[in-house]
């Protein structure tokens, strides 16, 4: 049996991942890290915890020792790296946990898987050859896009990170860079697209318009609300990952992308349509009533769109869902989460 460490899973996209990765892959032991923040809760992966092959370990990706312990314990052959601080509005108001954790965090256990499976640099030790570290990173290092539909992220697009939370972002895809590079480490960096389905925490857009509406209280759109991001069910990523961590090539970047642009009008009227239908209410009137602009977000880029020809035609991965598909799972899901607490 192979353990394989994972961090930051009881977060929205990790603790899609690990049912997933468990079922499929029955000759690995999942070690899971996560220090339980504000936007980790165990509630999330439930379903694993009777699992034999399933740990969880509460714990600081900076904390040193304890990433020494765990390698050890565990004899780690492979790393998947969710643990981040993830949410954009968060790091304009308190940046310092965004370096800390991302930066600093990521250094901490790529270092200590460096050293427990080299030797020296570009040679692994006996046994520990196939040893891989998958860091999990985001198109916002990209920076911004104008409005040319034809004006797309590809992983030839230069960093230009514009939120504390980009910028730290970028920063650990380049630490990952120079261990690749400086001591021919087998790391492989995903950058995704904004992802959205069930186990999003409350604070993001989709759960936010959709909590809002259940509660009839005004949904907030920042600025004009013509803000594009391209949409990505979370299933999809988590089999791009998958697909990335085995079959990616050492030290290359690949960006997953739905194809799926919306602007958060879109977003909030297509959610307010399919409510309307699933849930219409009281008054009868239409949940897009509940609209509301407020000041735009500090520094808020325009428009992320990603190419994802690479991992299409290097590693044959597809999207499962639109966005019209996804959606409608999403808000099933939430319309369950959002009653059982009513
Ligand atoms: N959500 C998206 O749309 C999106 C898109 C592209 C990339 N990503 C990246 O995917 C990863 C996961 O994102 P998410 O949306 O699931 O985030 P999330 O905020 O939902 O979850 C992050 C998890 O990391 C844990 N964590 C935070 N600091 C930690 C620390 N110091 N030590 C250990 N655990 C810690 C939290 O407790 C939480 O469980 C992140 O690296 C993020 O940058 C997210």
């Amino acid at each position: 049996m192979k353990s394989i460490l994972l961090t930051g899973t009881a977060g929205f996209i990790g603790s899609n991942f690990v049912p997933y990765f468990l079922e499929k892959y029955p000759e690995y032991h999942l070690i899971n890290l996560d220090l339980l923040t504000y936007a980790g809760k165990l509630e999330n992966l439930k379903e694993c915890e009777d699992n034999p092959r399933y740990k969880f370990i509460k714990g600081d990706i900076c904390n040193r020792e304890l990433i020494e312990f765990i390698f050890n314990e565990y004899d780690i052959r492979g790393v998947i790296h969710f643990a981040a601080e993830s949410h954009v509005d968060n790091s304009i108001k308190n940046p310092g946990v965004f370096v800390e954790t991302n930066v600093n965090g990521t250094f901490t256990l790529l270092d200590v898987a460096q050293k427990y499976w080299m030797d020296k640099p570009f040679i692994y030790k006996e046994d520990y050859e196939g040893c891989r570290f998958h860091h999990i990173s985001t198109d916002e290092v990209y920076g911004t896009l104008s409005d040319d539909p034809n004006d797309l992220f590809t992983e030839e697009t230069p960093y230009a990170p514009n939120s504390p939370y980009s910028a730290s972002k970028a920063s650990s895809d380049m630490i990952i860079r120079s261990y690749v590079e400086t001591y021919g480490m087998n790391c492989v960096i995903t950058n995704c697209s904004n992802n959205y389905g069930p186990k999003q925490h409350d604070e993001k857009l989709i759960p936010t318009i959709i909590r809002k509406c259940l509660a009839g209280e005004a949904i907030p759109i920042y600025g004009d609300g013509k803000n594009i991001r391209d949409w990505l069910y979370v299933l999809d990523h988590c089999k791009g990952i998958d697909l990335v961590y085995h079959t990616g090539k050492k030290g290359e970047t690949y960006n997953i992308g739905g194809r799926n642009e919306r602007t958060n009008l879109q977003i909030v009227d297509t959610i307010t349509s399919i409510l309307d239908e699933k849930n219409p209410r009281e008054n009868n009137k239409s949940y897009k009533e509940l609209i509301t602009f407020v000041e735009d977000r500090a520094g808020h880029d325009r428009r992320y769109a990603i190419d994802a020809t690479k991992i299409e035609n290097e590693l044959g991965w597809r999207a499962d869902e639109t966005f019209d598909t996804g959606i409608i799972k999403t808000v099933d899901w939430y319309l369950k989460k959002y009653d059982q607490k009513q």
